[in-house]
């Protein structure tokens, strides 16, 4: 049986990791969320006061990565049946989704030597195979030479009265109209930053799911990925 490596990568808040969980159960595939991984960092900066209005103290960053004082784990949650994500064995998963963290995040993923570092752990965690990779350079920069690779995205207001919904059901209260803010902003760096910027792989699949329900884009995925398992 091969072992693949599955790329999804796409526009912010269009249901990459909701796609990247079904495919990696339906195949009983590891699943890293390496947009997770970006939170972490972000997190820690925010909780050593590295970003102060706007500006990141990138040295007090890059000598954190060179004393290994940034520690990223994936750990299974038997009750929710999910992997948390651990900050230095702290579990963040919620933290890490907080609006403060989800509005400094693209500007810490600018950062090189944020990239190179988790560049590295990721081409780690997934060098065996068997492996659903979600996030904004898998298919072009972390595995360019993965088995199969998908771009998603859909409709910005769609995403964002999803991302709403989601938000509202969880208690947390907050517009619709900052979703959108947010989701746009992010979707504009993480376009047009220097350093491994959101693009389509040349030979990624596009999936628009605006109009797709969650069954029906893990249908068509699994589909494709049935398909290369048969070559
Ligand atoms: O997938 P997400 O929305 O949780 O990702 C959060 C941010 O992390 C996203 O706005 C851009 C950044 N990111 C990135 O630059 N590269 C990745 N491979 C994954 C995420």
């Amino acid at each position: 049986m091969k072992k693949l490596i599955i790329a999804i990568d796409g526009h912010s808040s269009c249901g990459k990791s909701t796609l990247a969980k079904a495919v990696a159960k339906h195949f009983s595939y590891k699943y890293i969320d390496t947009g997770a991984m970006y939170r972490a960092v972000t997190l820690f900066a925010l909780e050593k006061n590295f970003i102060n209005k706007n500006k990141i103290d990138k040295n007090a960053l890059m000598t954190a990565f060179d004393n290994n004082e940034i520690n990223i784990d994936f750990i299974f949650n038997q009750e929710t049946e999910k992997s948390d994500t651990y900050l230095n064995n702290i579990n963040v998963e919620d933290k890490i989704r907080d609006i403060d963290v989800s509005n400094n995040v693209s500007k810490i993923s600018e950062i090189n030597i944020v990239r190179k570092n988790l560049l590295e752990l990721q081409q780690n965690m997934g060098k065996n195979g068997k492996t659903v990779m979600d996030g904004r350079d898998i298919g072009t920069d972390v595995f360019p030479d993965a088995d199969i690779k998908i771009f998603l995205t859909a409709d910005v207001d769609i995403r964002a009265n999803r991302r709403y919904k989601e938000l509202k059901e969880k208690g947390k209260n907050i517009s619709f109209t900052e979703i959108k803010k947010n989701i746009t902003t992010r979707d504009y760096i993480d376009t047009n930053r220097k350093h491994n910027p959101l693009r389509k792989a040349n030979d990624a699949i596009l999936i628009d799911n605006s109009l797709l329900t969650q069954k029906q884009q893990t249908d068509k995925v699994v589909k494709i990925i049935y398909s290369v398992l048969k070559k």
